[in-house]
């Protein structure tokens, strides 16, 4: 990719026009939102006419330092996968599928439930220890990337390297970072990308299966299985942490459909990461730019259009907020649900890992609010991730009881 000729323009505030399938950008938006699930699904299923290839585009425009430092680490993001609108794309995808079968993701539930537990029994230690605990940190960051990367046959390390490069290219490819911070997150970036490029080359010639030798074995370049490997290290991870993050905060906050003691049973947590899914999704929009001149919900679209779907959550009935807000704030707010059918997305691109991320949620959930029963949140109004397609608290901190929150050690 040429992170200089794929920028969108910067994002303002969306026009409020209830029940108005989709919306024009007349406020500066540079997108055409289109909320209406109908609608959206519609898009989804033709992809002839609505091509995903700016899915991984940077939202802001990157300025000349921060491209010069991508460049020289030869930075590409050629389409491969999620941003694939040609006739290969269903070739890699089976591929990439064979790593997360239907069998296989049940067979790694007893592998999410122990490092569910691992990682629940270390937030209550820190909980009796020093009086509170950040879940996010403790217990919703770590498990999903160790997950994936079992599943995809890679190495387990660099962790927290690993989650620290996926939260920084979120956000120079999906936020609105200025100049300066452009370039700090471009060197994060390039940092990923040639940690990357070692492993890819590592990956082909170790024992055993694992995705890059799969897709070196499916004819794939070094560049074209980076720029999969780019995606997919972010895309499996951090956006089930993120759910889990949310869906921990609004159990403790409790404005969600489920109390936290609740949570503690599989019928439950599964209801509240359903829910959260729902109404407030980690992923919560994911874009299409139109291939030609066409039409969706009865109105034109010229060529070039690019679309912003809203796959979670309903801004327009969401209760007051600034109206100045840009569109990952706005889409933050809990409004009526969409419902869950479009969260994954819909046809030849639906994700691939949307039974693990739910498993993982789910059972982390679970098992957390088994651990520290008598959590109660800290900090109502913590910091939020919030990105063009991605949201989530970055910190849900916990102590032990309404005493300890008053008067923390
Ligand atoms: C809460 C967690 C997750 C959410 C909300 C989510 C959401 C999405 C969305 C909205 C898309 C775009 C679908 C479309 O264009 O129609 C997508 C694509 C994708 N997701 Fe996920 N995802 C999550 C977790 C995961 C995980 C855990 C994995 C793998 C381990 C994964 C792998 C993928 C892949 C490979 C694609 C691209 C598929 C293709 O283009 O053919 N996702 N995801």
């Amino acid at each position: 990719m040429n992170p200089a000729s794929t920028a969108a323009g910067s994002v303002q505030p969306l026009p409020e026009r209830p029940g108005q399938t989709v919306s024009a950008g007349d406020s500066g938006c540079p997108y055409l939102v289109v909320r209406d699930p109908d609608v959206v699904r519609d898009i989804l299923h033709r992809p002839t006419d609505f091509s995903p290839a700016n899915a991984l585009v940077a939202v802001t425009p990157l300025a000349g330092p921060a491209l010069r430092v991508l460049q020289r680490v030869h930075f590409a993001l050629p389409p491969v996968l999620a941003s694939n609108d040609t006739d290969t794309h269903s070739g890699i995808r089976k591929v990439v599928a064979g790593f997360f079968t239907p069998a296989t993701v049940a067979a790694m539930e007893p592998r999410i439930r122990e490092l569910a537990q691992e990682a629940a029994r270390n937030a209550a230690d820190q909980l009796d220890a020093t009086g509170q605990v950040d879940l996010v940190q403790a217990v919703a960051a770590f498990p999903p990337a160790v997950v994936m990367l079992e599943l995809l046959g890679l190495p387990v390390r660099d962790l927290t390297d690993l989650k620290r490069w996926g939260l920084d290219s979120m956000e120079l490819f999906w936020g609105w970072p200025g100049e300066d911070r452009q370039l700090d997150l471009a060197h994060s970036a390039a940092d990923f990308y040639v940690w990357l490029r070692h492993l890819v080359a590592e990956s082909r010639n170790a024992p055993g299966r694992n995705l890059f030798k799969s897709l070196a074995e499916h004819g794939l370049s070094t560049p074209e299985i980076c720029s999969l490997g780019y995606f997919l290290l972010i895309a499996g991870q951090e956006t089930t942490t993120q759910l889990i993050s949310t869906t921990l905060f609004r159990l403790l906050d409790g404005t969600g459909p489920v109390g936290w003691k609740d949570a503690a049973s599989e019928a439950g947590s599964r209801t509240m990461v359903r829910d959260v899914l729902a109404t407030e999704s980690s992923v919560p929009t994911w874009r299409r730019v139109a291939a030609h001149d066409t039409n969706a919900g009865g109105i034109p679209i010229p060529a070039g259009a690019e679309i912003l779907l809203e796959l979670s959550g309903n801004q327009v009935t969401a209760p007051a907020e600034p109206e100045n807000l840009p569109i990952p704030a706005q889409a933050a707010r809990r409004g009526q649900s969409t419902g869950y059918g479009l969260v994954f997305g819909s046809g030849i691109h639906r994700c691939l890992g949307a039974k693990l991320a739910e498993l993982e949620a789910a059972v982390i959930v679970q098992e957390v609010a088994m651990a520290v029963p008598e959590a109660h949140l800290q900090e109502y109004q913590p910091d939020w991730i919030r990105l063009l397609s991605f949201q989530a608290p970055r910190t849900v901190t916990v102590a032990n009881s309404p005493r300890d929150r008053a008067h923390p050690s």
